[in-house]
């Protein structure tokens, strides 16, 4: 797939390569349950998903792939689950680092650390520190996450610097939000995928996906495949994407 803009005007429009993919990957446990399997098993195929959906993201030319591993809410959940779970970021970390650095992917991590095991926030750093001069795929886990969270924080950040007198309060806009978020610098995702047919955002980027395009896919995250992906990206192309303005059928 090409980017719209290598393509002469003349030919026919190739597809358009969104710049930024966010996926909810959702359905671990309804993939184990149809299969009379624990959640857990699930939870270990959807690693295995992980892998390959970042391989042909890198290949199809997807410059963001925001991931949602772990929800602030998500510790909800029984806590052998939470534990499993915790597991598993420790296991891709341990296993895929050192791959996905070969392939030139940087890894960033959003999310609160503050309530993570200090070994899992020291894989992080490390994750994140060899992979800091990489450009080729920019994969963002989003893990102990949650938008409401996000912007909170940010609130908090952005009150601290008005009441040291660095920032007047006149002068704060959208940008000033953007740059006081976890994705402080990465553009907004321009789709937004969700397995398992559940229809809602679960606290995934509430205020950068304002104007994502939403897909949404009834296949477990474990059976997502790159074929999945790229259904969704030709779905994300049938799109007209209007920012609130007159779109092309309206002048
Ligand atoms: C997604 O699968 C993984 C996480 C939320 C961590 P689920 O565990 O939510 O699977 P379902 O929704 O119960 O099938
Ligand atoms: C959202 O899935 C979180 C992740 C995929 C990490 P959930 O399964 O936790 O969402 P709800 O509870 O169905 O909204
Ligand atoms: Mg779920």
């Amino acid at each position: 797939m090409k980017r719209t803009s290598d393509q002469p005007a003349n030919e026919p429009k190739a597809v358009e390569v969104p710049r930024h993919v966010a996926i909810i990957m959702d359905g671990n446990g309804r993939w184990a349950a149809q299969r009379h399997l624990p959640r857990k098993i699930g939870h270990r195929q959807g690693v295995e998903a992980v892998r390959v959906i970042v391989r042909a993201a890198g290949e199809m030319g997807i410059e963001y792939l925001t991931l949602y591993g772990f929800s602030s809410e998500n510790w909800k959940r029984p806590a052998e689950e939470v534990s499993d779970l915790m597991g598993l970021l420790r296991l891709f970390i341990r296993r895929d680092l050192a791959e996905l650095h070969q392939n030139g992917v940087h890894v960033r991590i959003i999310g609160e650390r503050d309530h993570l095991e200090l070994d899992i926030v020291a894989l992080i750093e490390e994750a994140e520190a060899l992979t800091r001069d990489n450009d080729r795929l920019k994969l963002i886990i989003a893990f102990n996450y949650g938008g409401q969270n996000e912007i909170v924080a940010a609130m908090r950040r952005i009150a601290g610097e008005v009441k040291a007198g660095r920032l007047d309060p006149a002068t704060i806009t959208q940008e000033t939000i953007s740059a006081h978020l976890d994705t402080a610098g990465v553009p907004d995702p321009d789709l937004v995928i969700r397995t398992s047919g559940e229809k809602r955002l679960s606290n995934f980027l509430i205020w950068q996906s304002a104007y994502s395009e939403l897909v949404f896919t009834d296949v477990f995250w474990p059976d997502f495949t790159p074929e999945r992906l790229r259904e969704a990206v030709m779905e994300f192309n049938l799109r007209e994407r209007r920012f609130g303005a007159v779109g092309s059928a309206g002048s």
